[in-house]
């Protein structure tokens, strides 16, 4: 199925993976605690294809443990250049000490890596301000806190901030994750 909206989003996101600075490339990524809580954060954007999303996170984090009860999660990106959100409602699919995980890991630039270095898990309470010691963890070891998270797009709220009044897109997609239907909505 074909759609100009559709089209121009898939290219934004494309590009967001490989432009540091297009405005896509931190996004909001919020879902449930174990408390039932909703809870959102900035992550960054690392792939996207066949309308899926994925962002790196420490494996130790709260987070895992939340999504394997509940992996519907909501995405937010907002580029005050293109004067577009995109929601995507998403499955949520953990990656972790696996083919995508080590391709993933092998191809980052090790700045980008040196946070998995930690020895405490993200959240531990703390006597004194953190400071990282990448060097006191092996890679080997960094990498077993190393996660993937696959985002697979279940429907998109597209809204298009608009002079002459806002125009907003719901675009649904089917189990196997293709584009299947567009629908205009009131803003
Ligand atoms: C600009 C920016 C980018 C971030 N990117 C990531 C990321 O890619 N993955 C991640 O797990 N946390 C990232 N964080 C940290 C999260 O926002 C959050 O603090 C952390 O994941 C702990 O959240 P949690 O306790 O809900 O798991 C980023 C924070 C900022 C400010």
């Amino acid at each position: 199925m074909k759609n100009a909206l559709y089209e121009l989003i898939n290219n934004e996101l494309s590009r967001a993976v490989v432009e540091k600075e297009h405005a896509w490339k931190v996004f909001t990524f919020a879902n449930t605690n174990q408390n039932n809580e909703p809870v959102a954060r900035s992550v960054i954007l690392r792939s996207y294809e066949f309308n899926q999303v994925s962002f790196f996170t420490d494996f130790r984090s709260d987070k895992i443990e939340a999504l394997k009860n509940n992996h519907t999660v909501s995405l937010c990106f907002y580029s005050n250049l293109l004067k577009l959100q995109l929601q995507i409602k998403a499955k949520a699919i953990i990656y972790h000490k696996d083919n995508l995980c080590k391709e993933q890991w092998d191809s980052t630039y090790w700045t980008s890596l040196l946070c998995y270095h930690m020895q405490r898990k993200p959240s531990t309470v703390l006597d004194e301000p953190f400071l990282l010691n990448a060097e006191n963890m092996s890679k080997d070891e960094a990498y077993k806190n190393f996660a993937v998270i696959v985002c697979k797009s279940i429907e998109w709220d597209v809204l298009e901030l608009k002079e002459k009044g806002n125009q907003r897109s719901k675009f649904t997609f089917d189990m196997g994750g293709s584009f299947n239907k567009a629908q205009f909505l009131a803003p």
